[in-house]
């Protein structure tokens, strides 16, 4: 219980309870205000702070009942304790069901009274302390809301931040890889813009195959740099007409090797790494470097095998003209299933993927 002085208010139309009650209370140290009733007792609690309320229920002009009603709708925790003669025991239990926190038997007897008000009291200050404790969680709430909105205010705008940044390093490197490709095709003179052909006609046949985003990605940087190992080809076998002996063949071949080591320790390259040293595996098994078949060869290196030979027989050689369209498909046609996947095969000459073929 609380140190300051506490107010009690004390109902009651007989003159002597009320006097017993004021000497009793006074002596302990209470505050007490008290009335003989009527409506100026409605007055009286709307104008005073109260910490408990002491009521007779009969009385004339305004009851007990309605003093306790108004006290628990205007002040809900302030406590009632209504006072009641013998013969009211029924009136007094229909009052403990409409709130009243005790009841008190009239003649009133000191150490009851001072019990039930002390009980009373220490309720009354359990009830204000809860109430204080909802308004501090209520505020610790907001507080929080208000901390949460902030943090995610703050992780939005950074998030948009890494996005730029992230849009930014992308296309640096999509940039690089091209330099890089334009740089290889540079020592190999047949192949001019084929990588960038590459680039397109690959996209568009993942897409059509039904690739994730993430997939295609990988796919556009492996379609570039398909041929990277050329890098570590002899010029002179590289740009050679006519035929190649056993061992110059030996040696271009070994561009897929030297491309995939090249990547493999870079990270986010790997994937592309595993990618190009498989794009001259045939789907029957009888290709390079690893005599890889079907399924085993990656799905990326069949689509890179798919649109090489397609750029390769379409397009201008210094020495010969590109192939017409009808003759490339007919001969993509006749290597489905041997050299090449024949789904992809499939997918390319009917959703005329070819038209993808962009300098
Ligand atoms: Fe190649």
């Amino acid at each position: 219980m609380d140190e300051r002085k506490r107010n009690i208010f004390i109902v009651d139309d007989e003159e002597p309870i009320r006097k017993v009650l004021n000497t009793h209370l006074t002596k302990e140290g209470f505050n007490v205000i008290q009335t003989q009733g009527g409506n100026g007792v409605f007055e009286t609690l709307t104008q005073n702070t109260f910490d408990l309320v002491i009521s007779d229920i009969r009385m004339p002009e305004v009851d007990g009942i309605r003093v306790l009603e108004f006290v628990k709708a205007n002040f809900d925790t302030v406590p009632v304790v209504m006072l009641t003669g013998l013969t009211d025991i029924s009136i007094a239990i229909d009052v403990m069901k409409k709130g009243a926190f005790d009841f008190l038997m009239k003649p009133v007897k000191k150490d009851e009274l001072m019990a039930v008000v002390h009980k009373a009291l220490l309720t009354r200050d359990l009830l204000e302390r809860n109430k204080e404790l909802e308004v501090e969680n209520k505020e610790y709430q907001l507080f929080l809301e208000q901390k949460v909105r902030e943090r995610t205010k703050e992780l939005n705008s950074k998030a948009m931040e890494l996005q730029r940044a992230y849009g930014v390093l992308k296309s640096m490197n999509i940039q690089f890889v091209n330099v890089l490709a334009e740089t290889i095709e540079a020592k190999d003179r047949h192949t001019r813009g084929h990588c960038n052909r590459m680039r397109y006609l690959c996209v568009e046949l993942g897409r059509q195959a039904g690739l994730s985003p993430e997939d295609l990605e990988t796919l556009e940087y492996a379609s570039l740099l398909h041929d990277l190992g050329k890098i570590g080809i002899n010029e002179a076998v590289l740009n050679k007409e006519g035929p190649l002996t056993g061992d110059e063949c030996t040696h271009i071949k070994a561009h897929t090797e030297i491309g995939e080591k090249i990547l493999i320790g870079i990270p986010l390259m790997e994937q592309v790494a595993k990618i190009i040293v498989a794009h001259h595996e045939n789907f029957d098994g009888t290709g390079y470097p690893r005599n890889l078949k079907g399924d085993d060869i990656p799905f990326c290196s069949r689509i890179i095998a798919v649109a090489d030979i397609y750029d390769a027989m379409s397009s201008d050689r210094p020495y010969r003209k590109g192939l017409p369209l009808e003759a490339v498909i007919e001969e993509m046609r006749r290597v489905s299933g041997t050299q090449l996947d024949p789904e992809l095969v499939g997918i390319f000459i009917e959703k005329k993927v070819y038209l993808f073929n962009k300098n």
